[in-house]
């Protein structure tokens, strides 16, 4: 075959569209990758409705791909066509190279390979990845089940395991959907303390049956003063869509408790005085490198992590986009894509 079908999105804010391209050939440090599933995340909503300043349109979002090496640039060293393979965001500026040293992070390789933002990602039969970007996927884990661990488990499983929190220590997962899902089992299976935390009461029981210990709910009363009776949350992972939500529940934190931002919500106000009296820190966090991304699917496939998904075809990709958006996914929509 030496075409590829894509769900393209035409302009800022434009529905998606299905193209026909001619299949595109690596170039230096890429694979070509036949994507078998991609999952959509509600970050997909930066690139569909404009969001980020500076994308090149028509854009092909999609960042939890899962496929196999279909071709390999000459310079890529240590892949095989034919491997099976995931790719994620890959997007937040390293730290460490060259660009990022001399404070120009965001001419950094993993923000211009950002995969389904600044370069097209897996709403798509192919696509180009960087070779740096690639995840080995054992063959055991089956494309559909594992492809929201590319972002959403990533994210929320690299996030807890860097908030500063132990075995036993209150960790609250704030958002209960398609992160939050995967938080919760995360946080269960790391031996923390686990809250999870959402507007009303439709999802508490399956919160606890994915290893909540407790639940909040936050249109009930103050979440903040719920987790203070619950001794201060030494880590909160916030995952909610909005500011306010994010806001409200930041006085929840413990002494030395770390917020860690992971929902895109724009500016957030938080009390200085709450913050310095009690050493606490907010603190973004982006999902990660490809180790991390092998480290997330080791991890849940050890544990028994696995993400809820509702599947639809590649050429639903509106519907399942409209799904995700609404709110009503539990909790992953996942595209699956068939040559
Ligand atoms: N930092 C990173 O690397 C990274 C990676 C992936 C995603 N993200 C971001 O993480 C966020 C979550 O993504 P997702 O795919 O999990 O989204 P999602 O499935 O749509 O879940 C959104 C969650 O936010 C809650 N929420 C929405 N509006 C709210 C409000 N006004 N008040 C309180 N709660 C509200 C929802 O609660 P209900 O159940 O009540 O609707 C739900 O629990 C997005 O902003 C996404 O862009 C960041
Ligand atoms: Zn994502």
């Amino acid at each position: 075959m030496s075409k590829m079908r894509a769900m393209v999105v035409p302009e800022p804010g434009g529905r998606f569209r299905m193209e026909e391209r001619d299949l595109p050939e690596p170039g230096r440090h890429e694979a070509r990758i036949r994507v078998h599933a991609c999952g959509v995340c509600h970050s997909d909503s930066l690139v569909v409705e404009g969001h980020m300043p500076g994308l090149g349109y028509p854009r092909i979002p999609g960042h939890e791909v899962i496929g196999v090496i279909e071709a390999l640039a000459e310079d890529v060293e240590g892949w095989d066509v034919g491997a099976r393979v995931g790719v994620g965001w890959f997007g937040g500026a390293c730290g460490y190279c060259g660009h990022c040293r001399r404070g120009d992070s965001f001419a950094c390789e993993n923000i211009r390979g950002a995969t389904g933002v600044t370069r097209d990602g897996g709403y798509a039969t192919h696509m180009l990845a960087l070779a740096s970007a690639l995840a080995h996927v054992p063959d055991d884990l089956e494309a559909v089940a594992s492809a929201p661990l590319m972002c959403a488990g990533i994210t929320t499983f690299n996030a807890l395991r860097n908030c500063g929190a132990g075995p036993g220590d209150l960790v609250a997962i704030h958002g209960v959907g398609g992160l939050g899902h995967l938080g919760i089992q995360f946080a269960a299976r790391l031996g923390f303390r686990t809250v999870a935390v959402n507007r009303g009461r439709d999802k508490e029981a399956l919160a606890r049956s994915l290893g909540a210990r407790e639940y909040i709910d936050s249109d009930a009363g103050d979440p903040a003063q719920a987790l203070q009776a619950m001794g201060g949350a030494k880590a909160i992972i916030a995952t909610v869509t909005s500011a306010g939500a994010m806001q409200a529940i930041s006085g929840g934190l413990g002494v030395n408790g770390t917020m860690m931002v992971i929902g895109a919500v724009g500016a957030l106000t938080v009390d200085s005085f709450d913050l310095l009296g009690k050493r606490a820190a907010v603190k973004g966090w982006y999902s990660g490198t490809a180790v991390d991304s092998e480290d997330t699917l080791q991890f849940s496939r050890a544990s028994g992590v696995s993400s809820m998904n509702e599947i639809y075809p590649l050429e639903e990709a509106q519907a399942a986009y409209d799904q995700m958006m609404s709110g009503k996914a539990r909790f992953r929509v996942v595209l699956k894509v068939d040559a």
